[in-house]
């Protein structure tokens, strides 16, 4: 087994960190519109009007919503056969409730697929990235409101037939995935995922399991009203999986283990196995958390399962022990690898992590797996005019090692390999400009301050060499 001649390479961008272009063309205020810049030391603010002395990152962007041609333009020179977009739900309807859409919106996310179909690029097109208009927040409560799943399928419904046959393949929503009702989370993570900081949910274990059983069963429906539009849709979700591994063999740090591992699969679950699963609703029942659910849910999750996988992949961790040791902590839960090296900001660097889920979700699912998020946040110094990349190189090079062991060695189906930000953007944890992922180097600094101007990294010649390969000039 070798990658399929068809098999995708390209990247993976999303509105709120590339567009800018806040207020153009009739955009509604989104939830991340209102989240100023941050660092690894410095969480994010999050802000209820804008406060014109602070720096929001999202208003200006990259500036995609004027540059996207040119952007494109470089995609194709390093040999895209996909870019994975998303759309800004408050360009289409900027309150959310609406009935009618905003028509600039339309227009705009159609010329970028236009475009990206103009270059051979397939567009892959992801509806939820963090993108929620904030009326839907602040009038009905986000998602703990099953009203929301109604103006969710309605714009689905919008956007599937504004690019019907020209879009194919979709994704319902980006890694919603992290909303465990027992665990403590941190603000931006529930802000991102629902526009609702956790410290001030009155009640965060019944809202979060609320959230995420609306956020599932909406994804399901989504997949059914795509199907309906048009058979030859593929629609997927993308889940965010990062490894728990044990701290060591004691049965009880294992068992600890796979419970932390497995507790942000069971909407993977939900949207593949056409049923929520019972394991978590008896954890609900026994929690006396009422998710106001209805009988009539059962068809759609039996109805509504996904065509496809998205997998974003960063990092793994382990998982703390029944007794606690002395251990710096990990972004995702449990505390770092010892035996493995962490980017500047202490992402645990395990190329083998990837191949680990690859393998695990095909065995549980048996369904094609796009890698829909994967990459090195680092900073870069321009030498010479130019940046000289080869800790990212090193990194991809690594990782996409591993996705070929998995496919050819394991037998897993993966259909694609999307890296993340392929052009520098905003980071969604930190704000930061310096936190750069990209091929294609951006004058931008953290400060909002710089031309704009594109430059190639010594990384965007070594990517176009592998994709001419087909990943086999590695
Ligand atoms: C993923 C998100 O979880 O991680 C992206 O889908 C995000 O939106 C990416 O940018 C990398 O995280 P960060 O915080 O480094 O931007």
């Amino acid at each position: 087994m070798t990658l399929t001649k068809d098999f995708f390479w390209g990247g993976s961008i999303a509105a709120h960190q590339c567009e800018g272009a806040w207020q153009e063309d009739g955009k509604g205020p989104a939830i991340m519109d209102f989240v100023t810049k941050g660092s690894n030391k410095e969480p994010r603010t999050i802000t209820e009007t804008i406060d014109p002395k602070l720096d929001y990152p999202s208003h200006l962007g990259i500036d995609f919503y004027h540059q996207y041609k040119e952007d494109i333009r470089l995609f194709k020179e390093m040999g895209f056969t996909a870019l994975r977009i998303s759309i800004d739900w408050s360009r289409i309807f900027p309150k959310g409730d609406e009935q009618e859409p905003n028509q600039a919106g339309i227009d705009f996310y159609g010329n970028v697929i236009d475009e990206l179909l103009a270059n051979d690029i397939e567009p892959i097109v992801t509806l939820y990235h963090f993108e929620l208009p904030i009326h839907l927040v602040r009038e009905y409560g986000s998602w703990k409101n099953r009203r929301v799943i109604d103006f969710y399928l309605h714009y689905c419904e919008t956007v599937l037939n504004a690019y019907d046959g020209k879009v194919k393949y979709w994704v319902t929503f980006n890694e919603m995935n992290h909303l465990d009702p027992q665990t403590e989370q941190s603000d931006i993570f529930t802000y991102l995922i629902a526009g609702l900081k956790y410290s001030e949910m009155k009640n965060p274990a019944v809202d979060l399991a609320r959230i995420g059983y609306n956020m599932t069963l909406a994804g399901v429906k989504a997949v059914r009203l795509a199907r309906e539009i048009n058979p030859e849709n593929k629609i997927g979700c993308v889940f965010g999986l990062n490894p728990i591994y044990s701290y060591d063999c004691q049965p009880d740090n294992v068992l600890k283990s796979f419970l932390d591992n497995d507790r942000d699969y069971y909407q993977v679950d939900a949207m593949c196995n056409g049923k929520f699963p019972k394991y978590k609703m008896k954890q609900y029942q026994a929690l006396n958390i009422d998710l106001e659910n209805q009988s009539s849910d059962a068809e759609d999750f039996a109805k509504g399962s996904i065509d496809f996988i998205g997998l974003n992949y960063y990092m793994s961790s382990i998982s703390e022990p029944n007794t606690p040791v002395e251990g710096e902590t990990s972004l995702f839960g449990g505390i770092q690898n010892p035996y493995l090296e962490q980017s500047k900001w202490g992402w645990g660097i395990d190329p083998t992590g990837i191949r680990y889920v690859m393998n695990y979700l095909y065995r549980k699912y048996e369904l094609p797996i796009i890698i829909t998020e994967n990459g090195l946040g680092a900073v870069d110094q321009i030498e010479d005019g130019t940046v000289h990349d080869d800790y990212r190189i090193d990194y991809l090079q690594k990782h996409i090692k591993a996705v070929k062991q998995a496919v050819e060695e394991d037998f897993v189906e993966c259909i694609g390999y999307l890296s993340w930000g392929p052009i520098d953007l905003v980071s969604a944890s930190t704000g930061e400009m310096s936190k750069r992922y990209g091929f294609i180097y951006v004058d931008l600094d953290n400060e909002g301050k710089g031309s704009l101007e594109r430059s190639k990294k010594d990384s965007f010649d070594w990517y176009q060499k592998i994709i001419k390969s087909n990943g086999e000039d590695l």
